[in-house]
């Protein structure tokens, strides 16, 4: 099967973007044909500063390696080291209704939340379902919020297959990830946009401050305190071993006592899972020519399959001649 997911480049990443994708990204290189790409024509739909898109887009790159996307079972590339998406991108517009893209409700949010109304914004949709469609994706694992996303590339390779009379996109589906609530430090879910967030590779000590400083209730220390209401336990759950978990859960219910010492096992446990990590990100960023050879070795093989797909699209509509894609 062939898997594909994007990531955009807008910035640091954090503990949601890893509990709730990555993580769930690097078991399935070991499954599957993965392709994973870093978005980062979408991104320019938020960041318009070039160095910072720049450092953005090295930032995911390193941040996947350093968590253990191996470059060796799979493909993680650019997406704009394969420009025939924009192409593609093109073609899918002129077989879209306004009214579909008008239903978007990730579009809709972003207006509401103050981006401004760009046709990048608003095309967004077909981009990305250029993206999935043009390596015939089979499995695109995504969270909820983009699962619209995923039936509109359905509803637009059916619009394509139909226009040309027969099956030359093939219709992906959408694998949800586990659907973990990664609370933040304010207890609303972990997102950038709510400047909630645990960073993945800040600084060991900034990030033990960070945790120190989630919010919890007021129970006293010698009062029992419900786990399943604690953003410190919510976290811990998502990040210990499962024998860890039981007895944190039961040092709640017995109480006795506080929540700095819950804090004080999470920050244990989030350097243990992320200390190696940020050793190897410190190894990979300071070889560097890695990131960029990884980056374009696997476009290179991703643009490969996006060329054929390609010459398909174009002769089916009449873009180009059998002869042509031959010659
Ligand atoms: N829209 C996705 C997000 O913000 C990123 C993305 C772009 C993507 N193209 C994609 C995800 C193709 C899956 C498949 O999370």
């Amino acid at each position: 099967m062939r898997v594909l997911s994007g990531v955009q480049a807008t910035g640091k990443l954090h503990l949601g973007n890893y509990l709730g994708a990555m993580k769930q990204h690097i078991q399935l290189q070991d499954e599957h044909e993965c392709f994973f790409f870093i978005a980062n024509y979408h991104s320019l739909t938020t960041v318009q500063d070039a160095g910072l898109l720049q450092e953005y887009t090295r930032d995911v790159a390193l941040d996947y390696l350093a968590l253990g996307l191996d470059p060796q079972k799979c493909n993680l590339f650019r997406q704009t080291d394969v420009p025939e998406v924009t192409e593609l991108a093109w073609i899918l517009s002129t077989v879209t209704g306004k009214g579909l893209l008008e239903r978007a409700t990730s579009y809709k949010d972003k207006i509401a939340k103050g981006l401004s109304p760009s046709m990048g914004l608003f095309c967004y949709p077909t981009l990305m379902a250029a993206d999935i469609l043009i390596y015939r994706s089979d499995m695109v694992p995504v969270g909820k919020d983009q699962v619209q996303h995923i039936e509109m590339a359905q509803d637009m390779a059916g619009y394509f297959n139909g226009m040309v009379g027969r099956e030359v996109l093939k219709k992906p589906e959408p694998k949800l990830n586990e659907a973990h609530v990664v609370p933040g430090v304010d207890g609303q879910k972990m997102s950038k946009s709510y400047g909630n967030t645990i960073d993945l590779f800040a600084p060991p000590k900034q990030t033990r401050k960070r945790i120190m400083s989630i919010k919890t209730d007021s129970t006293p220390v010698e009062a029992p305190k419900d786990p399943d209401r604690c953003n410190v336990f919510g976290l811990y759950k998502l990040l210990a071993e499962p024998d860890e978990v039981a007895e944190l859960e039961e040092q709640y219910r017995r109480g006795g006592s506080g929540y700095g010492d819950a804090k004080k096992k999470l920050s244990e446990v989030v350097e243990r899972v992320l200390g190696p990590a940020r050793e190897r990100r410190e190894k990979l960023d300071a070889d560097t020519g890695y990131v960029e050879d990884v980056l374009r070795t696997c476009g290179r093989k991703a643009r490969a399959v996006a060329s054929q797909v390609m010459a398909d699209v174009r002769e089916a509509c009449g873009l180009s001649t059998a002869e042509d894609t031959h010659r």
